[in-house]
């Protein structure tokens, strides 16, 4: 079986799928990882470079291809992996994935995010604390159709990683 794990940006999608690798004994890989080693250039260069619309494609393709070679692997995708592409038809029909949403609060993803947001380039571009919120409470609500179409949901405010992945692993019992 392989774990996809989905949500915004900031929802904590490698450190938690880093925990539930570990207690699961499976192995983890990263999307934007796997992308990034693919075309030698951090996902930021990817975007200056050639745009959204080639990083989606190739996310697409990365996204296929690992789940065609990885078994028994927890992947966390990226905040839009789901959103683009018939990616999310792409995991709904594999037989052996299962697909969780990590949602976290929007007070929550824009604490985590500000400080960030130079690594992330659907995001650099804000100024202050509070167009942060403006654009995300905006972009998760568009976002939140496709991410609820996981199979499993766990909300993570207040709740660290290990006991998010112990979360995952009652409902995957
Ligand atoms: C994106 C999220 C990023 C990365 C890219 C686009 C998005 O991944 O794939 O910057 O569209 O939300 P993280 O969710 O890991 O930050």
């Amino acid at each position: 079986m392989n774990i996809v794990l989905i949500g915004y940006m900031g929802s904590g999608k490698s450190l938690v799928s880093k925990a539930l690798a570990t207690k699961m004994k499976l192995n983890y890989l990263d999307l934007d990882d796997y992308i990034e080693i693919q075309e030698k250039k951090t996902i930021r260069n990817i975007f200056d470079d050639h745009g959204e619309i080639y990083f989606r494609k190739k996310e697409s393709l990365c996204l296929k291809e690992m789940l065609d070679t990885y078994k028994n692997t927890i992947i966390s995708l990226g905040g839009g992996t789901p959103c683009f592409a018939g990616n999310l038809k792409t995991i709904a029909n594999k037989e052996n994935v299962k697909s969780i949403y990590l949602q976290t609060s929007l007070d929550e993803l824009t604490k985590r995010l500000f400080a960030e947001r130079n690594k992330r380039p659907l995001i650099s571009h804000v100024a202050t604390p509070s167009e942060l919120k403006d654009f995300v409470r905006k972009h998760l609500f568009e976002r939140s159709f496709y991410y609820n179409q996981a199979d499993y949901k766990v909300v993570t405010d207040h709740k660290n990683e290990d006991q998010i992945s112990e979360e995952i692993i009652s409902f995957l019992l």
